[in-house]
């Protein structure tokens, strides 16, 4: 299956680095993988002008469940297609930890996110604590079950597993921890959404740099990567994508 490659800009990019999008569009020829950016969301629209026409899809980094109201400094799902997303990144572990995000608020968004016609990427991951105690799978898993309501059957999405202690510190687990964990992810998918669970890309995300694109993407059920440093700059986002 065509690998899902997508790079989440979080809180960088202003817009004299939308050249950076142009060149990833530009050096893409005809890469048999899908790609996807994330840049904040004061851009969504101007790289969407800028990347319509390419292969490049633009996404969301987060959006409110509700379509709209008095919800100050909020953006909706329905703000981002609205503005040319197609894409949208819930439930990162920067916003479970600094904001208090819930699975069950996870879910909600996906709903949002489903409502507008988006595609949600869904991340779920466990942090060094919790993998040191033994309960990376039980933690994985249980975020699986809650952040993915039934309603997401048919439609098109994404999970992306992102252990939290490999997220910007340049440590990666092993290729055989990622399958591992990637195994437990797809078990719970299609023991919550059947068939539907049986398809969904799961992308692993975590310092993945040109240097360990292509071990990582090559391991059992790595359907693509979520990108965060080495997404920011063109030629190392081209990097990964060779890697496909
Ligand atoms: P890094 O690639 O910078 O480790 O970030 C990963 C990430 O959080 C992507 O969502």
């Amino acid at each position: 299956m065509q690998k899902l490659i997508v790079g989440n800009w979080k809180m960088n990019g202003l817009s004299a680095d939308l050249v950076e999008a142009e060149a990833v569009a530009a050096g893409l020829g005809d890469a048999a993988v899908r790609v996807g950016i994330c840049p904040p969301a004061t851009l969504v629209e101007r790289m969407s002008r800028t990347l319509a026409g390419t292969l490049v899809a633009v996404g969301g980094q987060d959006c409110r469940a509700e379509a709209s109201g008095a919800f100050t400094g909020d953006v909706s799902a329905e703000m981002l297609a609205d503005a040319g997303a197609t894409l949208v990144i819930l439930g990162h572990s920067e916003r479970r930890a600094g904001f208090g995000e819930t699975d069950a608020l996870v879910a909600a968004k996906v709903e949002a996110a489903l409502r507008a016609g988006l595609e949600p990427i869904v991340c779920v991951g466990e942090t060094l604590a919790e993998r040191e105690a033994g309960r990376a799978i039980a933690v994985v898993t249980g975020q699986v079950r809650r952040s993915l309501p039934a309603a997401l059957a048919g439609r098109p999405f994404a999970v992306a597993y992102e252990p939290v202690w490999a997220i910007g510190t340049g440590l990666t687990p092993t290729t055989d921890q990622i399958a591992e964990i990637h195994a437990a992810i797809r078990a719970e998918l299609v023991a919550v959404l059947g068939d539907a669970g049986a398809r969904a890309p799961i992308l692993y995300g975590g310092s993945v740099k040109p240097a360990n694109a292509a071990e990582i993407l090559a391991a059992a059920e790595v359907g693509g990567a979520l990108v965060g440093g080495a997404s920011l700059k063109a030629s190392d986002f081209l990097g990964i994508i060779a890697g496909a």
